[in-house]
């Protein structure tokens, strides 16, 4: 089976860093027209190819505000010409202990839904809004969390309620627009070795992340892209509503 996506068109969020970065890397690779967006860190890729870089674009939004996020969709569409595949990757993970002042603890909450959850579902409808009026088939990769499932550490429990929001989110999707060809999946890491990451571990330290998983390696950005470009080319459309684990063996459910 070759994966080809030439033709498709894919908005992937936080494409600056990390996760989004190798997935936007793999998708350009396998031939698909990507917009990258970012908030804060420029998009660059120094390997692409001449025509990878021909199917490069790039948009800037702060997914906490929701007319950047309804001004970056309009974006895609415009650069891309039409909107196949929407990955929404972006998210944050910010440490909310309890014994938190009440305000800081509110700001954290807030914060990590908009970006996490607000963002995600107002992309999801424009997306599906846009794909109903033309008739078009769709396809949606929500990067959660294992989080979700396993639940996580005292300091981050807006983190996990919001990736949980991501999956019932999901997965109602699959099973509203499964008739309009519209397919959902939800894909749930565990420890990837990101930024994102590097924040847990300085708190947590490296031996809680490796005695936790049950290959001898932390899981690389790069170990999830071949997955999601795989879903990204319609060819899985029938497992739409799934879940996809990709957590190096750490919680098998
Ligand atoms: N790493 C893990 O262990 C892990 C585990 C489970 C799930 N995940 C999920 O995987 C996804 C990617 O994580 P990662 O580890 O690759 O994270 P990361 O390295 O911290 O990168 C986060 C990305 O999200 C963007 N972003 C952050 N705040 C934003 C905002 N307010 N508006 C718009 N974009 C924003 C960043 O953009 P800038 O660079 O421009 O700031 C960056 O591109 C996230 O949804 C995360 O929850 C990660």
């Amino acid at each position: 089976m070759q994966i080809d996506l030439t033709g498709k068109s894919i908005l992937v969020t936080g494409a600056s860093r990390g996760i989004g970065k190798a997935i936007a890397r793999q998708l350009l690779a396998s031939g698909a027209q990507v917009m990258a967006h970012y908030h804060r860190t420029p998009v660059s890729f120094d390997d692409l190819s001449k025509t990878e870089q021909s199917r490069l674009f790039t948009g800037q939004a702060d997914l906490a505000d929701a007319q950047q996020t309804i001004r970056l969709f309009d974006l895609a569409n415009k650069q891309l010409g039409q909107l196949d595949v929407l990955i929404n990757n972006a998210g944050i993970a910010l440490a909310s202990p309890l014994t938190e002042a009440d305000e800081d603890f509110l700001q954290k909450w807030q914060a990590t839904m908009a970006v996490n959850l607000q963002a995600v579902a107002l992309l999801c409808r424009l997306a599906v809004w846009q794909w109903l009026k033309d008739s078009r088939p769709g396809i949606i990769i929500n990067i959660a969390s294992r989080a979700a499932f396993r639940g996580d550490t005292a300091d981050y429990l807006a983190y996990a309620a919001s990736k949980g929001g991501v999956v019932s989110l999901t997965r109602s999707l699959a099973r509203a627009y499964g008739k309009q060809n519209i397919a959902a999946f939800t894909i749930a890491p565990g420890f990837v070795s990101t930024d994102m990451a590097a924040d847990f571990i300085k708190d947590y330290g490296e031996d809680y992340v490796k005695n936790d998983i049950a290959l001898p390696e932390l899981t690389r950005p790069q170990d999830l892209a071949p997955l999601i470009t795989l879903l990204a080319s319609g060819l899985a459309n029938h497992a739409t509503g799934g879940t996809f684990d990709i957590n190096a063996g750490s919680y098998v459910h």
